[in-house]
This record gives C-alpha cells, structure tokens and sequence, in this order.
C-alpha cells in the first residue's frame, strides 16, 4: 500500500450565516473587510481534540440539579443525537449547553437585563454523546431577553449548544430555539441564517413521545457536523 502524506478534509459547503449582517448590529465591526484565503486542511484540524480539562460529571447534564434547591421555571427534557454530514452517529463527543434562566438572565458579571438571577441555576451542561450519538439534558426553559440591538430588541428564546466533534474542523457552536416562537420575525440573530430551510432546523421539534406525564415536556434536536445538512453555526 502506498503511503502518503496526503490530508483528507472536511466538506466546506455548509449554511452558516456571512461574517456580516447588518441587521445584527455587532457584525458590521466584528466581520472582516477582506475576503478570506482558504488553506487546505492540515493533520492537526482533521485530528483530534476532545473534552475540557475535567471529566464529565454524573450530573453535568442535569441543570435542575446542581444546587441545594430545584430552579424555578417550567422543567424540560432536551435530547437528540449528533450526527456526520453522512447521517452516522457521532458517538462519545462532547455536547456542552448554556442558556438564561427563566425570566431570561444570564449569571454573568456583564449581564444587564434587570430580572431575577436564580441561586438554584447556573445555566451550564454538559454530557458525552452514547454509543448511537444520543445525548440528553434536563433544564429548565429559558426566558426571553432584551439585548439593545435595535429598538425593543428581544432575543427568541434559545440553548447555546457548542460541540467539538471528532476534529477541530467539526466544531460547531450554535442556538436552538423551540417551536412556535413569537419573536423569532424580529431576531436578526435568527435571520441571519439566510435560507428559511436552515433556519428550521435550528428549531428542536415538540416530542410528547418522550414527555414524562407529571414531570416534563421534551423537546428533541439533532445536530449534524460538516456537510450540506450540518447545523448552522450561530455566535
Ligand atoms: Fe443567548
């Protein structure tokens, strides 16, 4: 067999928002002012990483329980799987979650919006996908907030989601947003995924299958890394 030293990359075609958006206020300075120079993949990107620099807990996924008390708000179940740009289950990655709480505050030092912190939530998950590419958490639904985008400027109500994937070129940081949402006409955040087609599916799907009666509704997401169906990333 022939040895080379020839690096297989990633699919590059994928529907991530352009760098600039104006109506996402932040981009017209963030975005770059020169058009980018593709490199090919090297060994490092397409190798590689993993997780953080601690092991995954027992109830890193569960966000109702890392305090004395439970949090306030309505309790929910978020699962999905993570899946290639071929339709193959992404198994024992990492899925890492963090979201406002209830009434729609952040525990952050710079967090503006006058509403309620909870001492019983911190926002934060994490968990390992399984062997079929399941992952699983337990939250509570976030909360809308302002963010002085614009005039009365209210972000949808979203989960950050941030994946790595089998290589740094997978990597995938992203919103989902539930069902049926009021403000989603007024999210340029949103919007700025261009093709409505994409923007479906940064919406988790209403899944009474996996609702527990007197417990929880649930909701179900998949992710899908690299490819012509992968995620939209969303920052
Ligand atoms: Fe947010």
């Amino acid at each position: 067999m022939e040895v080379t030293n020839r690096v297989i990359g990633y699919r590059r075609e994928n529907a991530d928002p352009p760098y600039l958006h104006p109506d996402y206020v932040a981009t017209r300075t963030r975005s770059p002012k020169q058009p980018l120079v593709p490199l090919a993949h090297t060994l490092s990107e397409v190798t590689g990483p993993v997780y953080g620099d601690r092991p995954v807990g027992e109830l890193d996924h569960d966000l109702t329980r890392q305090h004395e008390g439970e949090p306030v708000g309505e309790r929910i179940i978020l699962h999905g799987r993570v899946l290639d740009g071929d339709g193959r289950p992404v198994s024992n990655t990492l899925i890492e979650i963090w979201q406002a709480n209830a009434a729609g505050r952040y525990r952050h030092a710079r967090e503006l919006h006058p509403a309620p912190l909870d001492a019983n939530f911190d926002g934060g998950g994490r968990c390992l996908t399984d062997g079929e590419g399941r992952y699983r958490f337990i939250t509570i639904k976030p909360g809308a907030y302002p963010w002085g985008n614009h005039p009365n400027a209210w972000r949808a109500a979203h989960i950050h989601i941030s994946l790595f994937g089998p290589a740094f070129v997978t990597r995938l940081v992203t919103q989902m947003y539930f069902p049926g949402d009021p403000l989603f006409f007024q999210d340029p955040i949103f919007h700025s995924v261009r093709d409505p087609r994409d923007r479906e599916r940064m919406i988790a799907r209403f899944d009474l299958g996996e609702t527990v009666p007197e417990w929880a509704l649930a909701y179900e997401f998949d992710v899908v890394l690299r490819g012509r169906e992968a995620t939209p990333v969303e920052t």
